[in-house]
Formats: C-alpha cells, structure tokens, sequence
C-alpha cells in the first residue's frame, strides 16, 4: 500500500450543550494510506460526520492531531483551511448540495470560480468530468431534472473539479433507492482504482463492504477496525 496520506492521533471534539458535555469524538486515531478507500460504519450520533468534517478541514476539534500529507491542520486559521481544502478535498453529501438554479455543468464549475480558472479551462473540465460520470446528455439540466443517482454523479464531479487527493463521502448512497446507490458505489470503486484516496461514512453494511478498509464508531470511539 502507499505512504500514510492523513495521520490522526487522539482526536476529540466535544460539544457542550448547556451543562453536559457531548463527546462526539472521543480519541480516535488513525492512519489512512495513499489509494485507500476506507468506509467507516457506526450507529447514528457515534461521530461519523463529525470526524469525516474534522478530515476536510471543515470544523475544529476540541483536541489533538490531524496530519495530511505532512501537514498539521488543526493549527490553520480560516484562510489556510480554506487553501487545504480547495488543493486537497473533495466532499459528497447525502443531500447532493446541488445549486437548483444552476444546470449540471454550472454546478460542476462553480468551485472553480474560486481557484480562479479561466473560462474555457473550466467548463472543458466540468465537461469531461461529467462525461466521466456518465452524465454527457445531461450537461445542462438542472438538479430538478435529474433522478437522485444522477444529482449525485453531478455532484461527485463538482467534487473532483480542482483534483484533490481525498474524497469525502457522507452517506453518498443515504438517499438514493439501492439500485442508484451501487451504481454510485461502482463509481467510487473507479475512482478509487484511479488512485483516489476516499474516506467513506455510512451506516449501510452492502454499502461499506463495498468499500477496502473498514472500521466502525461507537459512542465517539473506534470500536473495530479491519
Ligand atoms: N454542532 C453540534 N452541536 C452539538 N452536538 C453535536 C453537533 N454536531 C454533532 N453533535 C453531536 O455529536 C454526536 C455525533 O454526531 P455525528 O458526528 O453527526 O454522528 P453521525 O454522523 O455518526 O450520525 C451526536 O451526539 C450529535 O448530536
Ligand atoms: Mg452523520
């Protein structure tokens, strides 16, 4: 397997809500190995998503170390979280976070408008990631006009558009009928194949045992890991 791409060590975030203290991490460490695809299972509430925002660089933890590719990321301030996130992440959402005035290829081009790409090179490469996905017929519809499954392969192209090294996946699959949902799992075993690291949360078995490597939360802890 490859080198370590993200090392965590003792990584806690709690949550005070009035005068309890909600530990949603509660020490987790972890290495993750370039050209993984780890899925990671666990009851509702034991931490899944909180740990999957803390890896893209989307909330703080209460406590210990988040290294990527060298890189301590629990230090950055919002701008340097900001840059690690448009250079190395990807994210996917179960709720496809689609932009619903927008058609497909807008959707897909809209994160370069950030890292300033200049217009031909953008829609050239929203354009062939949505060939790549599948959606080459569906350039410019909107979310509206798309199946769920469909909305989600716009969204994992929106995902890969600035080429990041991690991709996070939240439930990818959590509302989408199955058949959808191992069409987007088959996409994501490609896209792993192509050697994409992908970080996978979800509390679906078929879905997990879709993925490489497994491990499972409970209550903000690792319980399992294989
Ligand atoms: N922003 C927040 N404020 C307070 N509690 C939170 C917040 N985010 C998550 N939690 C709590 O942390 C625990 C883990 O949540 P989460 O990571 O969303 O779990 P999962 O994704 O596994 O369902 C839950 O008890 C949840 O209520
Ligand atoms: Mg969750």
């Amino acid at each position: 397997m490859g080198s370590p791409l993200i090392q965590v060590t003792d990584l806690h975030r709690h949550f005070r809500m009035g005068r309890e203290t909600v530990r949603a991490l509660d020490g987790v460490s972890l290495t993750v190995r370039r050209g993984e695809f780890w899925g990671i299972s666990g009851p509702s509430g034991s931490g899944k998503s909180t740990l999957l925002y803390l890896l893209g660089g989307l909330d703080h933890p209460t406590s210990g170390s988040i290294r990527v590719d060298g890189q301590e990321i629990t230090t950055l301030d919002e701008n340097g979280l900001a840059a690690f996130r448009r250079r190395k992440v990807g994210f996917v959402f179960q709720m496809f976070n689609l932009i619903a005035t927008m058609t497909a290829l807008q959707n897909v081009e809209f994160p370069m408008l950030f890292s300033r790409v200049p217009l031909a090179e953008r829609r050239a490469r929203a354009r062939a990631l949505l060939e790549r996905v599948g959606l080459a017929e569906r350039m410019n519809h909107r979310p509206n006009e798309l199946s769920g499954g469909q909305q989600q392969r716009v969204a994992i192209a929106r995902s890969l558009v600035n080429s990041p090294d991690i991709l996070l996946a939240d439930e990818p699959t959590g509302n989408l009928d199955s058949r959808s949902g191992a069409d987007i799992m088959s996409l994501l075993q490609e896209l792993n194949a192509e050697g994409r690291t992908i970080i996978l949360v979800s509390h679906d078995p078929a879905v997990i045992a879709a993925t490489g490597r497994h491990m499972r939360l409970y209550d903000g802890r690792i319980e399992d890991e294989e």
